[in-house]
This record gives C-alpha cells, structure tokens and sequence, in this order.
C-alpha cells in the first residue's frame, strides 16, 4: 500500500524488447519523472499506462521497476482514449488547433471513442483505489486523466486528491465545442480532486471561467504551480564529453556562423511553420543576414499515429527544402532540419544557440525557453511566444512576439542577432534566474504539502 501516488500516461520507465526477446528498460526524461525520483520512497507508487508491446511484454512477464505499476490496457481502448480523444479531441482543444470549417465532428465515433476514455480513466482510478492507503495523497497529472479525480472519489472519498494540468486550459468558447454532457462529465472529473493545479494564472483562470456548472458540485481549490528546471542537474548532462563532441561537429557544420536555434516535438502547437516563415523574411528583409546565420531546427518525432502530426513533419521539412533551395549557397545552408530523438543534439544545441526561438501558439509551459539560458555558454537571445505558459515568468528578458505575427517574428529575429553581447548575457542570466525559481522536486513537493496540510473531511 502507497502514502503518496502518481498516475500519468506516460510513465518513468518504457520497456523495448530486444532482438533475443530480453527487455531493456528506458528512462523516461522530463520534469515529472526528475519530480518524483526526488520524493519516491519505499511506499510511494507510480501508475502509468503500458504504451507499447514491450511494455505489455513486462506487465505479462510481471517485470516491474520498483515503485511503477503499468496498467495492461486492452490495445483498442487505450488506442481510442490516447489517440482518439486525448491527442485528438482534448488536446486540439486546449490549444485550439481545430481547423473549424471541418473539425470538430462530434458523431456516434466519438461517443463510441469517449465510452473507452472512460473505460481507460476507470482502469486507473481503480488501480489507485486498490494501492492506497487510508487518506494517502495521490496526484494526477494531465488531460488524459481528466476523469480520474471524480472516479477515484466516488471509490475512495478518503483520499487527497490533485489534478495537474500540463497544458493550457481551453477558453470557455472552445471549451463549449464539446456536447454539454461530454463537458460537463469532463469538468466535473477534474472537481472530484481537492486542488487542481495549472502552471499559468492565464489557464487556471480558463478552467474557472468555463467550468460554472448548474448544480451545486463539490468546489476544489485551484493553483498555480509554474515548473521550472533543475540547472545543476541540467547542467550537468549538457557540459559531458558527448556533448562537447557534438558541439564540435556542430560548429563546423554551421561553420561558425551565427544559429538561431529551435527544439520541440513535430508538433503543431509549436508553429514550426510560421518560425521558418519568419526565418524566410528576415533573409529576405534583411539580406545582410544571408551566409552569416544558420537556423537549426530540431524536431523529436511526435504522435505519428495521427495524420495530421504525419503532414505537419512532411511541411516543416518541405518548407526547409524550399528555403534552402531559395537563399542557399555552394558553402552556405541556411536552415538545418533534424527530426530525430537526439537529446546530445539538442544540448549541444542550447549551448552554442545565438537565438532561441520559441513561438509556440498556445503551450502549457514550455520547458526549452527555461532550458536553454540555463544552459548557453555566451548567452542566448530569447524570442518567446505570447502563447507559452513559460512569457508569465520570462517576459521582461525575452523578445515577446504575437506568435501569428510573422513579420513581427522576422523583426524580432534581427533585433535578437544584433543584440551587443553584454546585454544578451545580462538577460540571460536573468532568464536563468526565472527558469529555475521552480525546479521540479520543490514543483512536486509544494503540491504534495498543500494536500497533506488539507483539513480532514
Ligand atoms: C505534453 C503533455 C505530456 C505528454 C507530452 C509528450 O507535454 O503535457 O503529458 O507526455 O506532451 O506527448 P506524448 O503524447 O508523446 O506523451
């Protein structure tokens, strides 16, 4: 039995089944899995969906690292909840991405889809249930698991129950796409917990405004939380001699030149296209840039079960090609495109990055715009969407733009390359400061405090 509980999707650990049919367990990176590591005792327990064959491998065979359990959900349900209405409905939502003329279609598809996302929720509300002990706190973290809270309550009322959210909050009018019914169960999921926590003012102050409900329900205490970085141990990972290699190729590649650089997921929050847009402007604007800059985009493959993340990939590369095709020169490629998983990369990257460029059109925090001053060795420029969770804390330091705003974005490209370098070392510092206000122990450890220290019902 558990005293502290965590449930998540995606968990710590992913099993990949090796060629002689042995099991290799991965780490998972991120915040949460840095968050929890911190606080994990003896009776602590993670509960996290098995995701992919090697993982349901481990469950069959009873492999488990110690504190994780993963639940062994049937493949067409977890498929529909995750796929179906997590990544494609809850997920457009939130960040407003449905293309209105012909999304969303609420069908009987859907209704069938929304039966298995709360066939999914109920398998980890009732994994919960069992592992708990009396009046143990558990925590439960994003959209996918939106009806746990409510679920878990009903099964186990003696519970402290937390809900984050990674993402932003819906508007109330975006919210409202969604049937009635469907709504008001979601809502009514998230309030079954006592606090409900957000990483911005801006999205908890959504949720509150589009989740007034008729009838008189239970009220939970809403909370932001904004997740910061650990810069020791970031540091640590960026400054080892991998990274320093790859830094070395890097620089010969990039040839010196001054990089503008960009990290996410292919994902289409991120606004990859209009960042090479903007990119296509300032060297058409301000030719004076041209064979002097690089953009490095680096995009880890995300979410490739659905086709529209499928066709986002193919015109982020597309769209490179046709820039390269259109300034470059014999010695001279302007936009440099990796789509892989390849965190040294990416590390090495945030070293020696002149610019970041962060313009995502909604995000709940995003983590780069905190990772890379952390990490820059000279300093880096930072020009940051006015969509992102993280412009809250780092908008003094940062360019800000209006992340549709292209031209605005080519301008604030220039600004941020001819920026004197004792300035942009200065912000830097500050960004520095910002990002790591909040690193992810005291994250987790703040919210878990705030639900002991909940009177007894
Ligand atoms: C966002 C969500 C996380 C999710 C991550 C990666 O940050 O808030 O819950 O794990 O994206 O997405 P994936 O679908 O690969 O888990």
């Amino acid at each position: 039995m558990a005293t502290v509980l965590v449930a998540s999707n995606r968990g710590p650990v992913s099993y990949v089944r090796r060629d002689d049919g042995t099991l290799d367990a991965r780490r998972g990176g991120g915040g949460l899995v840095s968050g929890l590591s911190a606080v994990a005792a003896e009776d602590s327990l993670w509960v996290c969906a098995a995701l992919g064959d090697g993982d349901r491998e481990a469950v069959r065979r009873g492999v488990a690292e110690p504190g994780v359990r993963m639940l062994d959900i049937d493949p067409g349900v977890y498929d529909d909840a995750y796929n179906g209405i997590a990544n494609s409905v809850l997920w457009f939502l939130h960040h407003h991405l449905y293309d209105v003329p012909r999304e969303p279609v609420f069908d009987a598809e859907f209704r069938r889809r929304w039966a298995s996302y709360r066939a999914y929720n109920r398998a980890f509300a009732e994994a919960l249930a069992e592992a708990a002990e009396d009046g143990a706190c558990v925590l439960v973290q994003d959209y996918h698991l939106a009806l746990v809270p409510g679920q878990l309550r009903e099964l186990r009322p003696d519970l402290r129950i937390g809900h984050f959210t990674h993402t932003p909050w819906a508007s109330p009018d975006s919210l409202r796409m969604l049937p009635q019914d469907v709504r008001e169960e979601l809502v009514r999921g998230m309030l079954g917990a006592d606090e409900l926590g957000f990483h911005t003012w801006s999205w908890a102050q959504a949720f509150v405004s589009g989740s007034r409900l008729d009838d008189e329900g239970r009220t939970a205490r809403v909370r932001v939380y904004p997740l910061g970085v650990d810069g020791e141990d970031l540091r640590a990972l960026a400054y080892r001699p991998a990274v320093d290699e790859r830094l070395a190729r890097l620089r010969e590649e990039t040839g010196g030149r001054r990089t503008i650089a960009r990290v996410d997921r292919t994902e289409l929050s991120k606004n990859i296209l209009r960042g090479l847009l903007a990119y296509r402007e300032l060297l058409m604007v301000h030719p004076e840039w041209r064979g002097r800059v690089v953009h490095l985009a680096s995009a880890y493959p995300s979410r490739q079960d659905l086709e529209a993340y499928r066709s986002y990939t193919a015109a982020v590369t597309e769209l490179a090609e046709e820039i390269n095709a259109e300034f470059g020169t014999p010695d001279w490629q302007p936009v440099l495109v990796s789509v892989r998983d390849d965190f040294t990369r990416s590390l090495a990257v945030y070293r020696m990055a002149d610019v970041a460029l962060v313009n995502p059109v909604r995000d709940g925090m995003n983590l780069v715009a905190k990772e890379i001053p952390v990490v820059s060795e000279a300093g880096c420029a930072l020009v940051l969407s006015d969509g992102a969770g993280a412009y809250e804390e780092l908008r003094e330091d940062a360019l800000t733009v209006n992340p549709y705003d292209v031209t605005a974005t080519a301008e604030a490209l220039h600004q941020a390359l001819s920026m004197p370098s004792a300035e942009r070392a200065e912000r830097t510092k500050r960004l520095a400061a910002a990002a790591t206000a909040l690193p992810p122990q005291q994250w987790f450890r703040k919210q878990l405090e705030a639900l002991r220290a909940l009177p007894e019902e």
